[in-house]
């Protein structure tokens, strides 16, 4: 499998900066955002970066400097995205189970709120009658590379029921909210075309000019899927990018109005930017279990773990060596604590640099100081320029800081 930048910049960034270490391609995340322009031809085509995917505040001016705009999950979330520079329009605020202080300290930042729930819906009514508001509904189809990463169907939390738009309804009038987005989000990882277009159908049943008479944009969320595994399918980006445009289009025109068309992606825009550089340091032979130990672990790349993802793995200081099946660990005091179970890889050797692909989303982001063992530096690979956009903490920095903040 392709890695973004070129091995012996690798070999460099970890001599300079050690490991383990993130290694994020700028000209990979440009042409990301790039493509889904050229798949998704809409005049108001606006993509909303999911900023949890990694909030490393030199990707998100990065993309800022695209046209990129946000989808936000958190107060710190808006917080971060303005202080880059996002403008508050630019921000789309798609909480989950918020409190009523939540719900007033992020309207006080200006950012219009996408809720997802009739309880939500009933109090920011309450507080904010006769404002502009985005609706999120389930859209009722069940897709996503794992159950852990779906978000449609009656087993999740996410989004109001289409079958409650009656109720809906009742709120909006009695508040005299003004709906002026509806949104969907499927789940994360989607492979199926069609399964995705299934989903659209549902949203834009609902989006009736009798329903819903003063919408802006409809927003359909992320989840677009990318090849995690050697050889694998990932979706006919082009011919999706034209069904759903020309479905998009007859909607709108049955509407009465052209709409904006809003995506909300976050792996697809960052995952295969970015590697997690680590070093084999003990290698050992348990009955002809090979096992190899590095110097990272799940709280810096929890995938595999969490959602049993397959990370692509390349050993670059040994490319040609003989395979051998390995079980490549890391250095966390937990049985699971596994980057790849029996992988097939060349021989590795103690001192050995391994790249885990796929790092670029939801790795750093999701990570923690589990067992006391710092994030690691974040650099940044433009060009022939390297730079480091986050740096790591020492462990003495660490337990400094949990020390003050402790007192
Ligand atoms: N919009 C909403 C409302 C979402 O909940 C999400 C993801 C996205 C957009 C972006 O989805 P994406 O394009 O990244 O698939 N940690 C998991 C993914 C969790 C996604 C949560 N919500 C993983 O590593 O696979």
């Amino acid at each position: 499998m392709d890695l973004p930048i070129v091995n012996s910049t690798l070999v460099q960034v970890a001599s300079t900066y050690g490991t383990p270490v993130y290694v994020y391609s700028a000209d990979k995340i440009r042409r990301q955002y790039q493509s889904l322009h050229d798949y998704l031809n809409w005049p108001s085509l606006k993509i909303l970066y999911a900023m949890k995917a990694n909030y490393n505040p030199t990707v998100l001016s990065l993309l800022k400097n695209l046209g990129s705009w946000i989808d936000a999950v958190s107060p710190g979330d808006v917080l971060l995205a303005k202080r880059i520079g996002f403008k508050t329009k630019e921000i789309l605020y798609t909480a989950n189970n918020i409190t009523s202080d939540e719900m007033k300290a992020v309207h006080s930042e200006g950012v219009m709120f996408n809720i997802g729930s009739l309880s939500e819906l009933e109090r920011y009514g309450q507080f904010f009658p006769g404002e502009e508001i985005c609706l999120r509904f389930n859209p009722d189809i069940v897709a996503g590379a794992h159950h852990k990463i779906q978000t449609g169907g009656s087993l999740t939390k996410f989004g109001i029921l289409i079958t409650d738009f009656d109720q809906v309804k009742k709120v909006i009038e009695r508040y005299n909210l003004k709906v002026v987005g509806l949104h969907k989000h499927t789940g994360s990882g989607i492979k199926d075309a069609d399964n995705f277009m299934a989903a659209v159908e549902n949203i834009l049943t609902l989006a009736k000019p009798e329903n819903f008479p003063n919408l802006k944009f409809i927003d359909f969320g992320g989840g677009f899927a990318v090849p995690y595994q050697p050889g694998e399918e990932a979706i006919d980006y082009k011919s999706f990018g034209t069904c759903l445009t020309k479905r998009f289009r007859s909607f709108c025109d049955s509407y009465g109005k052209e709409l904006a068309l809003y995506f909300e992606p976050g792996k697809y825009m960052l995952a295969e930017s970015g590697i997690l550089l680590v070093r084999i340091n003990t290698l050992k032979n348990n009955r002809n279990r090979l096992i190899a130990g590095t110097d990272s672990g799940f709280p810096q790349l929890i995938r595999p773990v969490f959602y049993d993802a397959y990370h692509h793995i390349t050993n670059l200081s040994n490319i040609d060596g003989q395979a051998e099946l390995y079980d490549v660990c890391g250095n966390i005091c937990e049985t699971g604590d596994n980057f790849a179970t029996q992988r097939k890889l060349p021989e590795l050797r103690e001192g050995d640099l391994l790249a885990i692909h796929n790092a670029g989303a939801y790795c750093y982001a999701m990570g923690g100081v589990y067992n006391l063992r710092p994030m690691p530096p974040e650099i940044l690979v433009d060009g022939s320029h390297v730079s480091c956009i986050r740096k790591g903490l020492s462990s003495l920095e660490l337990i400094e800081q949990i020390l003050k903040e402790s007192i």
